[in-house]
């Protein structure tokens, strides 16, 4: 596990999408795992900014994303779908029907989940998994819990997860109850793992997660198992570790 110290947010963002960027350039098609939230908007920003230069090209890339929530559309402004192609896809050069997400609307989610999980052996598994990580040190959906989830699957999410979404919804009460997740089994088979952590309250997650024990409890702690994983984290979220 190797920890890469940035100065800010920025920073951060420049030198996590440098590692993406260089993957595409030394594998053009890589089958890159992407992930939601706020914390990679400044690393799609930055990928854009050197597609659009003619630095990086995405044409024979494939995408596969970590997570959605049940319930919701592809035309869902909420959607993880609709965030991906607002904030990334509709912005680079990737051929869309190469990217993939869990399908929110699934009839039959159990066989929806099982499918995802066949469409990424058949892309060749993930070159490179982009995570961020929750405050209760999710990764992907994958909350707390007795075991490590294995494979693609639906989930309850935590209140503090729903909590934590509320500020990208009107009100709390929108906020779906249920995602489709990769498996941690699905995250660990990544052959390289990046994950990125920004601003003092994921400080005490991190120190958690990446020098503390290895838990289900702690879903990030299995990283640690992982033979090629780069935590770049900002100077806020580093505070507590050991560099
Ligand atoms: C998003 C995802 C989540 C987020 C995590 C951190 O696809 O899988 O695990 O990475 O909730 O979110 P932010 O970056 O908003 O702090």
């Amino acid at each position: 596990m190797r920890f890469i110290l940035a100065k800010d947010y920025e920073d951060m963002s420049k030198k996590a999408a440098t590692i993406i960027g260089a993957q595409v350039i030394l594998k053009p098609s890589s089958v890159l795992g992407l992930a939601t939230g706020s914390s990679p908007l400044g690393i799609y920003k930055k990928l854009i900014q050197w597609c659009k230069a003619g630095a990086i090209d995405f044409s024979k890339v494939c995408s596969v994303n970590l997570d959605e929530y049940r319930g919701l559309s592809a035309e869902d402004d909420q959607s993880y779908n609709y965030y991906m192609s607002e904030n990334f896809f509709h912005e680079i050069n990737i051929d869309k029907s190469n990217t993939h997400l869990p399908d929110g609307m699934a009839k039959d989610g159990e066989k929806a989940c099982v499918a995802y999980e066949v469409l990424i052996e058949n892309l060749g598994g993930i070159d490179m998994q982009l995570l961020g990580i929750g405050h209760n040190g999710h990764i992907g959906f994958n909350e707390p819990a007795e075991d490590f989830p294995v494979i693609t699957h639906c989930v309850d999410l935590a209140e503090s997860t729903i909590e934590a979404n509320k500020r990208f919804f009107t009100n709390i009460d929108q906020v779906p109850k249920q995602a489709y997740t990769m498996g941690i089994g699905t995250i660990m088979k990544a052959k390289k793992i990046v994950l990125i952590a920004t601003g003092e309250d994921k400080a005490d997650i991190v120190a958690k997660a990446f020098q503390g024990d290895v838990t289900p409890q702690v879903p990030a702690s299995i990283l640690q198992l992982h033979s090629d994983v780069t935590i770049v984290g900002d100077e806020k979220a580093f505070a507590k570790i050991k560099l």
